[in-house]
C-alpha cells in the first residue's frame, strides 16, 4: 500500500533539527506530548500564530498555550509568584498549565494571547517535546492540533487525519500516554481549575495548602475552550448509556460487559487512567468505522474520571 503519511517523521536527530528549521522559518509543524498532540508555531511570530487559527479555524479570541523548555525563557515573558514556583517544583515538566500574568515587554506575540493581559504557559514533558524546545530559541505557541471543537489527536496519524499535507513535519512521538488536555489552574488571583486534566485540584491543594477552586460556569470567556460544542467526533455522543443505539457503536468501561463488534471497552480492568488514554482514539476508530452514533456507559467521577466526564459532557452537547 502506498505510504500516505510523508510528512510524519521520527524524532532523530536529523529530524528534529529539520522541525526546528521549520519553526524558526514560520512554518507550522505537529509535536507530539504527553498529553495531547499540538500544531506548533513559533510564539514570538504574528504571521506563524496567524497560520495556526487559519489551519484549526480557531475564532481569534481563543487564546493559545505557549511551552517553554527552561525557565531562562519563561522569565522574560511571565510575571511568576509562589504558588506558580511551588506548582513548577513538584509538577513540571509534566501535564499543567498555568495562567499567570504576561509582562508588559513580552515578546510573545499578542495574537497568541488574544490580546489579553494574561498568559497560559506549559512545559510538556514529553522527551520529544523536550529535545525539540531545548534546541529551540523560541517558545512553542501549540494548542491541539485539531480542527476546532473536534477531538484533540492523540498519535501522530490522528494529526495527519486533521490536517494531512498541510503541516509540512509531524513528529511522530508515538501514543499520547495521558490522552486527555493538561489541567488548566488560574494562579492570578485565588488558585482555580479552569480545565479538568490528569493533574487534580487535590494534588494542587497538597502542594500549595491553601484551597483550590474549580470553575464550573462563567458568563466573562476566561477560558473560551471552556465552551460548549467541544471534543467533537463527528458523530452523536449519548452519555450514562447502557446500551448502543441502532446502528450505534457503544463505550464500555470495566468488566460485565459485551464482547461485540460494536463494543469498544477503555479499560477492562476498571483503570481510570487508560480510559483516558483510550477515550480519543476509540472515538476516532469509531467514526472511521463509520457507525452512526456513540453511547458511552457512566464512568465514574472521581481521580481523572472528572476529565473523561468533562470531555464526554461536551462530546454530548448538541
Ligand atoms: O495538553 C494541552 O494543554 C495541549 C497540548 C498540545 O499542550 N494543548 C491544548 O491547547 O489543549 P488548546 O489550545 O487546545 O487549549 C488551550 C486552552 C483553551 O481552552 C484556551 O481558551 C485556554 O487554554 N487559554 C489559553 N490562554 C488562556 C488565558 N490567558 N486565560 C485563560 N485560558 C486560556
Ligand atoms: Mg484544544
Amino acid at each position: 500500500m502506498k505510504n500516505i503519511y510523508l510528512n510524519i517523521l521520527k524524532p532523530n536527530l536529523a529530524n528534529l533539527k529539520k522541525a526546528k528549521s521549520c519553526v524558526e522559518n514560520n512554518n507550522i509543524i505537529g509535536i507530539p506530548t504527553e498529553t495531547v498532540y499540538g500544531l506548533a508555531a513559533n510564539a514570538y511570530s504574528e504571521k506563524s500564530v496567524n497560520k495556526i487559527y487559519k489551519l484549526k479555524k480557531r475564532p481569534s479570541l481563543n487564546p493559545l498555550i505557549i511551552h517553554f523548555g527552561n525557565l531562562k525563557h519563561f522569565k522574560k515573558e511571565v510575571v511568576f509568584n509562589e504558588d506558580f514556583m511551588k506548582l513548577y517544583k513538584e509538577l513540571c515538566p509534566g501535564p499543567i498549565t498555568f495562567i499567570l500574568k504576561k509582562k508588559l515587554k513580552s515578546k510573545i506575540s499578542k495574537k497568541a494571547t488574544a490580546g489579553k493581559k494574561t498568559i497560559a504557559v506549559r512545559f510538556p514533558s514529553h522527551p520529544v517535546a523536550v529535545k525539540l524546545l531545548k534546541i529551540l530559541k523560541v517558545p512553542l505557541a501549540a494548542p491541539s492540533a485539531n480542527i476546532s471543537t473536534r477531538l484533540s489527536p492523540t498519535n501522530a496519524k490522528d494529526v495527519y487525519d486533521e490536517f494531512g499535507n498541510k503541516i509540512k513535519i509531524i513528529l511522530d512521538g508515538g501514543q499520547s500516554k495521558i490522552g486527555l488536555e493538561s489541567t488548566i489552574v488560574d494562579l492570578t488571583g485565588k488558585p482555580t481549575i479552569l480545565r479538568y486534566g490528569y493533574i487534580s485540584a487535590k494534588k494542587i491543594y497538597k502542594i500549595l495548602g491553601k484551597k483550590v477552586s474549580v470553575r464550573k460556569k462563567t458568563k466573562n470567556i476566561v477560558s473560551p475552550g471552556l465552551l460548549n460544542l467541544h471534543y467533537s467526533p463527528g458523530v452523536p455522543v449519548y452519555i450514562n448509556k447502557t446500551t448502543p443505539k441502532k446502528n450505534g457503536a457503544f463505550i464500555s468501561f470495566g468488566k460485565g460487559f459485551k464482547n461485540a463488534k460494536n463494543y469498544f471497552n477503555l479499560s477492562k480492568k476498571g483503570s481510570l487512567n487508560e480510559a483516558a488514554s483510550n477515550l480519543y482514539s476509540t472515538m476516532r476508530i469509531i467514526k472511521k468505522l463509520k457507525f452512526k452514533s456513540i453511547s458511552v456507559c457512566k464512568i465514574p467521577n472521581i481521580n481523572l474520571g472528572l476529565a473523561i466526564n468533562e470531555k464526554l459532557k461536551k462530546a454530548s452537547k448538541k
